[in-house]
């Protein structure tokens, strides 16, 4: 597959950049249904970042943990001794780019000294480190799919322990700017009306494409009349479905199967409730009819059903703006689809009794 170069992302470059470049008082959460480019974004931000950054990245994702040691073994990451002298000689060498590291890098004898601590000697030292950090750069700490962790609970639930030490980098001490990425919107939603961060952490939406955007991507990936309005009536701005369009031999082919392969996914989801939860299935309906003629709606909060639908990725609820729409393009022509199909079955139900009971009105 072809590596296709970054795109766009104005708009949120520029809020990231002032967010940057004031004192970190604010966790920052960055939050967008799946796919949007949350990672992309970020990977390609911190290769932009002046050199008295220095930037960490942390991915919880297909992480297995569940104990502290599972813990520090993402979150640190050893350099042999020697390495790490290397990598400080480059620190000072380095041309314009940010210094980024995966894992927060210890050398061996450190790594193993937290082994042996508890956690609040473990915070204790990173929060020593980036002192220390910063007082020659600008430590840039981002945790990405930190709802893995989410209920994870080692005493009480750790993601509380680390919301405390993100507010003491943060507000507290403003050592450290810190990112803290998801998809979850479920985390989200907890996470905004929870009384601890109130004040003390911002959201930023990183979302599809918009349709301008979309154009011009397709645009430059030489899509044609035909091909460009194929692409956003399956894939809207949804920047994975684009990339893989533009990989495709067959544009239209390609988005009709995507859309296919959704569809399926979406129906077995929905249907395989009929036989479990009939009451269920019946409202989970009821929320899916919603998007009949309309892209979003408007809640207050969440129901079991619609939960349902956030929890299996079909809808993504945006706290911020209290508002539930489908996670892509994709998902919203299949759920259309899914209606208009039960409709119609529950029409010709009808008809098939009325012609039973002789009444065919
Ligand atoms: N701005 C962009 N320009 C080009 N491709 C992008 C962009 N954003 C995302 N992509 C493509 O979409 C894929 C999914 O993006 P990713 O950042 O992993 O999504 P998220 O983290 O929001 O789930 C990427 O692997 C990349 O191929
Ligand atoms: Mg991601």
């Amino acid at each position: 597959m072809k590596r296709i170069e970054f795109h766009n992302r104005e708009e949120e470059i520029t809020e990231i950049m002032n967010i940057l470049s004031v004192e970190p008082i604010l966790i920052t959460f960055v939050c967008g249904p799946i796919n949007s480019g949350k990672t992309e974004l970020f990977d390609h931000l911190a290769k932009q970042l002046p050199k008295d950054h220095i930037v960490f990245y942390i991915n919880f994702r297909g992480k297995y943990i569940s104990d502290y040691s599972d813990f520090i073994r993402v979150l640190f990451k050893v350099e042999r001794e020697k390495d790490y002298k290397e990598i400080l000689k480059t620190i000072s060498e380095t041309p314009v780019e940010a210094l980024r590291f995966k894992g927060i890098p210890v050398t061996k004898s450190m790594m193993d000294a937290v082994f042996k601590k508890s956690y609040e000697d473990v915070f204790e030292f990173l929060e020593g480190y980036f002192t220390k950090l910063s007082e020659s750069r600008i430590p840039v700490l981002i945790v990405d799919e930190l709802q893995v962790i989410k209920d994870i609970k080692i005493d009480e639930l750790w993601i509380y322990k680390l919301f405390n030490f993100f507010i003491r980098l943060t507000k507290e001490l403003r050592l450290c700017h810190v990112f803290a990425i998801t998809s979850d919107s479920l985390f989200i939603e907890k996470v905004h009306g929870d009384a601890m961060l109130h004040g003390r952490c911002r959201y930023v939406l990183v979302d599809d494409f918009s349709k301008e955007v979309t154009m011009n991507f397709l645009e430059k990936h030489g899509f044609n009349k035909e091909e460009k309005e194929i692409a956003w009536h399956y894939c809207g701005g949804k920047p994975l479905s684009l990339v893989e369009l533009a990989n495709s031999e067959s544009r239209e082919g390609k988005a009709e199967e995507t859309f296919k392969i959704r569809k399926g996914q979406i129906e077995e989801i929905v249907y395989s409730l009929k036989e479990k939860n009939k009451k269920m299935f019946a409202a989970v309906l009821g929320v899916l009819s919603e998007f009949e003629e309309k892209d979003k709606t408007g809640y207050k909060y969440l129901r079991e059903e619609t939960r349902f639908l956030v929890e299996k990725n079909i809808l993504f609820a945006d706290p911020v703006n209290k508002e539930l729409r489908a996670q892509s393009m994709l998902d919203l022509l299949a759920i259309r689809d899914a209606i208009s199909r039960q409709k119609s079955s529950l029409f010709l139900l009808k008809i098939r009794k009325g012609i039973r009971s002789g009444d065919v009105r």
